[in-house]
């Protein structure tokens, strides 16, 4: 332990927390009182990810550091979990949230865009997961909260190498639920519907408008709406729930 570590607060990962849902989880964790290790993908983020630290730490009167890693290598996704864990002497929850689209149709689409898209968003949570379950175990206290996508439930034409990728989480999640159980770590995953995000920017006018009258509350879920059901995860009050996969849609995939 060193002596800036402030270990009577808990602590959490949040992977690809540079903007979205990852930034707005970070912040609700900071507002809960955690100490908050940010990430992003590459060194090219990192002085704004820093400026973010230092904002939400400002704010929240917590520890906040920054790290780049791509969880889609596996020795930088070892390192981002290990600096976290030394930065604050302790990892009580970890939020698998970085994720990418490479959205085509599946006669047309391309291995490397399948492959990318397995690699960052399930090979990638799997290394986190991997990493931050050793710890956990050995501290018989944790929180995984891993993003899946309705889209991973119920499939979504145009994306089958996400969906793919977003259903391989909800196995992996299970899978871990049932071995760390015994160990007080547990682990669900979240699956949203359509959240206003950079990612969803990417879809037309017209295709939102379309794709909002098929969502029962007929509107995008919000950033907010996902980090207080990942907030709740995360949290000791959650410690009955695990492997499950909570949708956040709107009632879309009712
Ligand atoms: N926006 C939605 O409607 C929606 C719906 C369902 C699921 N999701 C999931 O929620 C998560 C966040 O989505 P968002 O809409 O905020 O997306 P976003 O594109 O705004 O943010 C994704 C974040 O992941 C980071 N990232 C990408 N590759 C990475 C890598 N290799 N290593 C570390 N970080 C990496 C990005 O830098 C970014 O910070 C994703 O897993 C996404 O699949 C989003």
């Amino acid at each position: 332990m060193n002596e800036s570590q402030d270990t009577t607060r808990r602590a959490a990962l949040v992977t690809g927390s540079s903007r979205g849902i990852g930034l707005a989880v970070a912040e609700q964790l900071a507002a809960a009182g955690f100490n908050v290790a940010l990430n992003c993908s590459s060194e090219a983020g990192l002085s704004a990810l820093r400026e973010q630290a230092g904002r939400i730490a400002g704010e929240h009167g917590v520890q906040v550091v920054a790290i780049a890693a791509s969880v889609a290598d596996e020795a930088e996704a070892n390192a981002l979990v290990e600096q976290a864990h030394e930065a604050f002497g302790r990892l009580d929850a970890v939020v698998n949230n970085a994720g990418i689209t490479r959205d085509g149709l599946m006669v047309r689409m391309k291995d490397d865009d399948f492959d990318r898209v397995i690699d960052v968003n399930l090979k990638g949570t799997f290394h986190i997961c991997r990493a931050a379950g050793k710890i956990m175990m050995k501290q018989r206290y944790g929180r995984i909260v891993n993003m899946s996508s309705i889209s991973g439930v119920g499939g979504n034409a145009g994306q089958a190498n996400y969906a793919a990728s977003k259903a391989g989480v909800i196995g992996l999640t299970k899978t871990i639920a049932r071995e760390l159980a015994a160990r007080g770590v547990t682990a669900n995953a979240v699956a949203p519907g359509f959240i206003s995000t950079d990612m969803t920017d990417a879809l037309s006018e017209k295709q939102r408008e379309a794709i909002g009258e098929q969502i029962p509350m007929k509107r995008f879920g919000t950033v907010d709406d996902v980090a207080h059901l990942v907030g709740f995860l995360a949290s000791e009050e959650s410690g009955y729930i695990t492997g499950q996969v909570i949708c956040i849609d709107g009632g879309l995939a009712l």
